[in-house]
């Protein structure tokens, strides 16, 4: 449903298959929560959160509403795990990283998560339309003019990072928080615009995966082709990312 997001035709057609599918799943999941825990209950689980919440009549969502809802939930979580794979992709090839992180205190994990969402390439731009006239820089919108904000290319503006090609989670030692320069997940303020509200559990997660990564003795990356495109959306390596947890045959 992710991987093929951002195609044309079957591959398309596959995914929002997939979504129909997906979306049967998740509406049963809701119905055997609904029938085998009181409403009255604390919510055990984000399933029970949804299956039970009321909206503002006091009324429980349709089963498929809710079950659009957990799946809303679910994607973006499981979508953590591309910026996971580019996290070990960054630690197999930037070793010293690897020693450095291992027991490390949070501030070097959490430079090292931020480097991967700047450097890596996720979404590529979002795209949205004028609502009213408005002008930016020098450019007039009219309503509905098409505005695309280019996500990876500000991640990678040299006007905002020095050697920006370059892997460096150091360069986040000094960086001052600037909503309108790290922009993986979109741009501006949580609260009054679009962007991402799960920034933080993406960091949190990526920052867990790398602790457990920089702590996985004798990790081997066996033969297989790394290369990824930016043509894909989201990008990922060909090969995924194979790592052998067995220590390397000694001859
Ligand atoms: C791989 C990790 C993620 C990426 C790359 C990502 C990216 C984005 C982007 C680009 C947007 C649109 C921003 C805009 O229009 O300006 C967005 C919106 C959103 N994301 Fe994420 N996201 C991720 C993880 C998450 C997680 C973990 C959650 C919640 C559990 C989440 C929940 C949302 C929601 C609810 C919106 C809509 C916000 C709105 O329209 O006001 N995302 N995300």
């Amino acid at each position: 449903m992710i991987d093929h997001a951002g195609t044309f035709g079957p591959m398309n057609w596959y995914a929002r298959g997939r979504r129909r599918s997906t979306e049967k799943w998740a509406a049963n999941a809701i119905q055997a929560a609904r029938s085998s825990s009181g409403a009255d209950q604390i919510p055990a689980n984000p399933v029970e959160a949804i299956a039970f919440h009321r909206d503002n009549t006091g009324k429980e969502l349709p089963a498929d509403t809710a079950a659009v809802e957990l799946l809303n939930l679910l994607r973006p979580v499981v979508a953590v795990s591309n910026f996971i794979v580019f996290a070990a992709l960054a630690l197999a090839q930037h070793r010293q990283w690897k020693d450095k992180l291992c027991g490390s205190d949070d501030a070097d994990l959490h430079r090292f998560a931020q480097e991967v969402r700047r450097y890596y390439p996720f979404f590529p731009f979002v795209g949205g339309t004028a609502t009213r006239h408005l002008e930016w820089a020098g450019h007039a919108f009219k309503p509905g003019d098409w505005v695309l904000l280019d996500l990876y290319g500000t991640n990678h503006d040299p006007r905002s990072w020095e050697d920006p090609e370059s892997f460096n989670p150091d360069r986040f030692r000094d960086w001052q928080p600037d909503a309108h320069t790290l922009i993986p997940q979109g741009a501006g303020d949580h609260f009054t615009g679009h962007r991402c509200p799960g920034e933080d559990i993406t960091v949190d997660l990526i920052k867990r995966a790398i602790q457990s990564l920089a702590a996985a003795p004798d990790l081997q990356v066996p033969a297989q082709d790394l290369n990824f495109s930016l043509s894909n959306m989201p990008a990922l390596p060909k090969s995924g990312f194979i790592l052998d947890p067995r220590p390397p045959v000694r001859r």
